[in-house]
């Protein structure tokens, strides 16, 4: 569902080093959770992955679609929650679920049927008239989330979905991620909260200084070291990925 092929980015005209020589496949129908420390790369990552920036070097392929060649069929392949929800002030809730729904050419009757289900899920129903920004950040976060459900993407891309959310909507989200899984849907998520990983996850990518240091199901990143938490495994393979790198 997903494919990376060595994707590298770079800020400040080259002197941030941001994602290097990045390699991954994610499959269709598991939860995959990207996790790595503040600054890791997660968020350049992701936006590479959404086209929303072009790799400086590599390829993304978003369910056989090449996001350099087709943007647009990539694109419409997934549904996006980014990690800031800065934009969109002006709008109601609604009004931005109609645009969203209308960007990605969702029928009226469909977008509508979909945006109140998740709207009552996530019990924002009654604040749906309201401008978005007077929203707290768990409420923009739920928006936003019903409006990346809208089309019922095959690939559903979260930066830090937990982040805001009160304990009540961080177990619906779940829900609703393993729910798409086993209709063969595919997620994908960061977190620097490893419990999250954890819990969840078919699989998970360890990103560390703009490298994946390892990438597998628990069992997998575990490797013999049966009790070994996910907590014990990531300063180990990081502080290995630090000495490496240095
Ligand atoms: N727009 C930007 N300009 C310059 N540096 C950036 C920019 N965005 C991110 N970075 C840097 O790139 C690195 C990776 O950041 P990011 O992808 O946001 O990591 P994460 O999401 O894992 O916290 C960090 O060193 C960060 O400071
Ligand atoms: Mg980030």
């Amino acid at each position: 569902m997903i494919l990376l092929e060595q994707i590298s980015k770079s800020y400040a005209g080259g002197k941030v080093k941001a994602v290097s020589g990045l390699d991954m496949r994610v499959k269709p129908g598991e939860i995959f959770g990207f996790i790595g420390p503040n600054g890791a790369g997660k968020t350049t990552t992701i936006k590479m992955i959404t086209g929303v920036l072009r790799p400086d070097e590599g390829r993304v392929v978003i369910d056989g679609i090449d996001m350099g060649q087709d943007p647009i069929g990539a694109k419409g392949r997934i549904g996006y929650v980014p990690d800031s929800h800065d934009a969109y002030d002006r709008l109601t809730g609604t009004e931005y679920l109609d645009f969203i729904g209308s960007v990605y050419g969702v029928p009226l009757e469909e977008r509508r049927a979909r945006a109140e289900t998740y709207l009552n899920l996530f019990e924002l129903a009654g604040a749906a008239g309201d401008l978005v920004r007077s929203y707290s950040h768990g409420m923009k976060q739920k928006l936003l989330l019903t409006g990346a459900l809208l089309h019922d993407p095959p690939l559903l891309l979260l930066d830090e979905p937990m982040v805001g959310l009160d304990p009540k909507a961080a177990l619906l989200l779940k829900q609703e991620m393993r729910a798409r899984c086993d209709r063969g849907r595919t997620v994908f998520f960061s977190t620097h909260v490893l419990e999250v990983a954890e819990k969840l996850c078919d699989r998970i990518g360890i990103i560390y200084g703009g490298k994946l240091i390892a990438v597998g199901t628990l069992a997998e990143l575990r490797s013999g070291d049966a009790g070994a938490s996910l907590e014990a495994m990531f300063f180990e393979l990081t502080e290995r990925g630090g000495r490496d790198a240095g």
